[in-house]
C-alpha cells in the first residue's frame, strides 16, 4: 500500500498545543478553554480546534463566552475557532483517512496564521486522536487523582506500587513520537497534569505523586503541579469564562482565595509549559503583534 506523505507545514507555524487523554472527563476541555484564554490574554493570537465534535464541550464553552461578552458588554478575548466534524464515510477505514486528510489541511491552514494552535481531543483511542498528537509541540494529559486514571500512564501493581509496564495511552504517544520524529524532525513535549487534587493530604495522594514522578522518567513525560478540585472550574463554564477573567470589571465576581489560588495554579501549568518562550510573534517577519481587545485589570494578564 502506498503510505501518503504529509507535507511539512509552511513556516512560519504556530507552537501547536494538544490535549489529550484516553480517558473522558479528565479535564481536557477545562484546561484547554484555560490554555487558549492565558495564551489570548499574554497578547498571542489563537485559533482552536474542537476534535470531540459529539460532545462539543469546548465548542459551547467558547459560544457562551462570545454571548456573555456581548450581553455583559465585555470584549473578553476569543480563539478563531472550528470544529471539526467526523466523517461520514462508510468503512472505518475510509473515515479514518478522509479525517486524516481534513484534520491536516485544516492544521496546515491554521498554523501559519496564529501564534498558537489548541487541539481538544475526545477521550479514546481513535485514528484521528492518534493523528492529532503527532502535530502537538506540546502535548498535555490531564489525569485524575487515581491510580484507575494512572493506569494508562504506566501499569502499576502492589502495594506499595510499582511500576511493571507502560500503559496503553503511553504506548500510544511513544508511537506518535516516532511518527512525528519521521515526518517533521520534531519532538513533543508531553506535560502530565494532575487535576482536581484534593487539599486534604493522604496516603493516596502523596503514593501518586511518587509514582508519576517514577513513570515521567521511564515512558518521557513531565509532571506538572495541577489543578485543584474547585468549584469555580465547574461554574464559569455557562458564562464562558476562565479562572483568568474573573479579575474584569463588570462580570460581576468577587475574587475568593480560592480563586486566586485557581488563577495561580493555570498561571503555573502556562510558565511550567513555557509558552511566552515558545511562540515569538514579535520576532516574525511582517507581522504584527496583536495587540490584547481587554482592558486587563491589575494583575490580569
Ligand atoms: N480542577 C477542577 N475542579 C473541579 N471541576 C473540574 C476541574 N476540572 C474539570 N472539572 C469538571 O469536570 C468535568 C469534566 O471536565 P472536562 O474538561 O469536560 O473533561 P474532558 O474534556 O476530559 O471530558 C466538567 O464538569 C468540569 O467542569
Ligand atoms: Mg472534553
Amino acid at each position: 500500500m502506498l503510505e501518503t506523505i504529509t507535507a511539512p507545514a509552511p513556516e512560519p507555524r504556530a507552537h501547536v498545543v494538544v490535549v489529550a487523554n484516553e480517558k473522558g472527563g479528565t479535564g481536557k476541555s477545562t484546561t484547554a478553554m484555560h490554555l487558549i484564554v492565558a495564551a489570548l490574554r499574554q497578547g498571542f493570537t489563537v485559533a482552536s480546534i474542537d476534535l470531540d465534535a459529539g460532545q462539543g464541550s469546548l465548542t459551547r464553552y467558547i459560544e457562551n463566552r462570545a454571548r456573555f461578552g456581548v450581553r455583559q458588554d465585555a470584549s473578553l478575548p476569543l480563539p478563531h475557532h472550528a470544529v471539526f466534524a467526523a466523517s461520514n464515510a462508510d468503512s472505518r477505514a475510509a473515515a479514518a483517512e478522509d479525517e486524516r486528510q481534513r484534520l491536516a489541511a485544516l492544521v496546515a491552514d491554521l498554523a501559519p496564521r496564529f501564534d498558537c494552535l489548541v487541539l481538544d481531543t475526545p477521550g479514546g483511542d481513535t485514528p484521528t486522536v492518534r493523528e492529532a498528537i503527532t502535530y502537538a509541540d506540546t502535548l498535555i494529559t490531564p489525569v485524575n487523582d487515581s491510580f484507575i486514571d494512572l493506569d494508562l500512564l504506566g501499569r502499576v501493581e502492589g502495594n506499595p506500587p510499582k511500576i511493571v509496564s507502560p500503559g496503553r495511552f503511553s504506548a500510544v504517544v511513544w508511537e506518535q513520537r516516532k511518527l512525528r520524529a519521521q515526518r517533521t524532525g520534531g519532538s513533543i513535549d508531553w506535560v502530565v497534569l494532575r487535576n482536581r487534587l484534593t487539599t486534604l493530604g493522604s496516603r493516596n495522594k502523596a503514593a501518586m505523586a511518587d509514582t508519576l514522578q517514577e513513570l515521567s522518567k521511564r515512558v518521557g513525560f513531565r509532571p506538572a503541579d495541577g489543578f485543584g478540585d474547585r468549584v469555580i472550574f465547574r461554574e464559569l463554564f455557562f458564562q464562558g469564562l476562565t479562572v483568568l477573567d474573573l479579575r474584569e470589571e463588570g462580570l460581576g465576581f468577587e475574587l475568593t482565595l480560592s480563586h486566586v489560588a485557581a488563577r495561580q495554579e493555570v498561571r503555573r501549568l502556562i510558565e511550567f509549559i513555557g509558552l511566552a518562550g515558545k511562540i515569538a510573534p514579535a520576532e516574525r517577519p511582517g507581522k504584527a503583534r496583536l495587540s490584547v481587545s481587554l482592558q486587563t485589570g491589575p494583575g490580569a494578564r
